[in-house]
């Protein structure tokens, strides 16, 4: 049987958009992105000696050391606030386990035979689970770090702790950083729902068949209501 969603969206949806991201989500985004980068940034040039230069991007060493606590918190903050508006469409359901089981079909753009997708697929799920754990230790390990207000409170063996946790943790979320960027430009269409806030009823329908669907009938039924 086919419905009103088993078929693309024809010619006379040409044009049209979808909304997809209200301005305050996308400026709470990129505000983030950029908190993200100094905060990375910053962190990596404290990290190695081999790094040490981009510190000169903060302003040298000791600017470099003060700053990088209050851009870590600015991140998170810039986070939470995000995920609040995000979380309810972030929980993994039934047919996004199968999703993850067809992870072959995934990265060969086999996505005829992929499960329905909702608002999100099971691959950004992930990524915004990690950064939540992510961020969540980052938080608890970097206080007994912060030297010029925590440290002294804390016994050496958990400051040592602290920053094995805030690297590999760090070192984790650059990495799934990377990803969400490369899926962004991967999936065609997704960088401008970040920019512009729109996507064209095709990208809605070939990605996340599931969310289109809601959205037509959500839309079906107010205008029955109107009628
Ligand atoms: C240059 C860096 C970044 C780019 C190009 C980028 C791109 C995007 C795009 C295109 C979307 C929309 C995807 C869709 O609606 O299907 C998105 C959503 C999102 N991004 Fe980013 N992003 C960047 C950095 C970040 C950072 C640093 C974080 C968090 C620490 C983040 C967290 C999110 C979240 C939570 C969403 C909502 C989707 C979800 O919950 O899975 N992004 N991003």
């Amino acid at each position: 049987m086919t419905d009103a969603v088993s078929l693309p969206p024809s010619d006379r949806d040409r044009g049209a958009t979808i909304l997809r991201y209200a301005s305050r989500v996308r400026v709470n985004h990129w505000l983030g992105a950029i908190a993200f980068f100094c905060a990375a940034l910053s962190g990596l040039s404290l990290f190695h000696p081999a790094l040490f230069w981009l510190s000169g991007l903060f302003g040298g060493g000791p600017w470099t050391r003060i700053l990088h606590p209050f851009l870590g918190l600015l991140m998170l903050i810039l986070f939470v606030l995000l995920a609040l508006q995000v979380r309810s469409d972030n929980s993994m359901q039934p047919r996004d386990w199968a999703w993850l089981r067809q992870i072959g079909d995934v990265v060969n753009n086999r996505e005829e035979l992929l499960p329905e997708v909702g608002r999100y697929n099971a691959g950004q799920k992930l990524v915004f689970d990690a950064v939540v754990v992510c961020l969540t230790v980052l938080l608890l390990s970097g206080i007994p770090i912060w030297r010029v207000y925590f440290s002294a409170s804390f016994p050496i063996s958990v400051q040592r702790l602290g920053a094995f946790a805030h690297a590999l943790f760090a070192f984790i979320l650059i990495t799934t950083i990377i990803i969400h960027i490369y899926a962004a430009i991967w999936v065609k269409g997704s960088v401008r729902a970040m920019t512009r806030g729109t996507v064209t009823p095709g990208w809605a329908w070939k990605h996340h068949r599931a969310w289109y669907r809601e959205l037509i009938t959500d839309a079906a039924r107010s205008r029955s209501r109107t009628d």
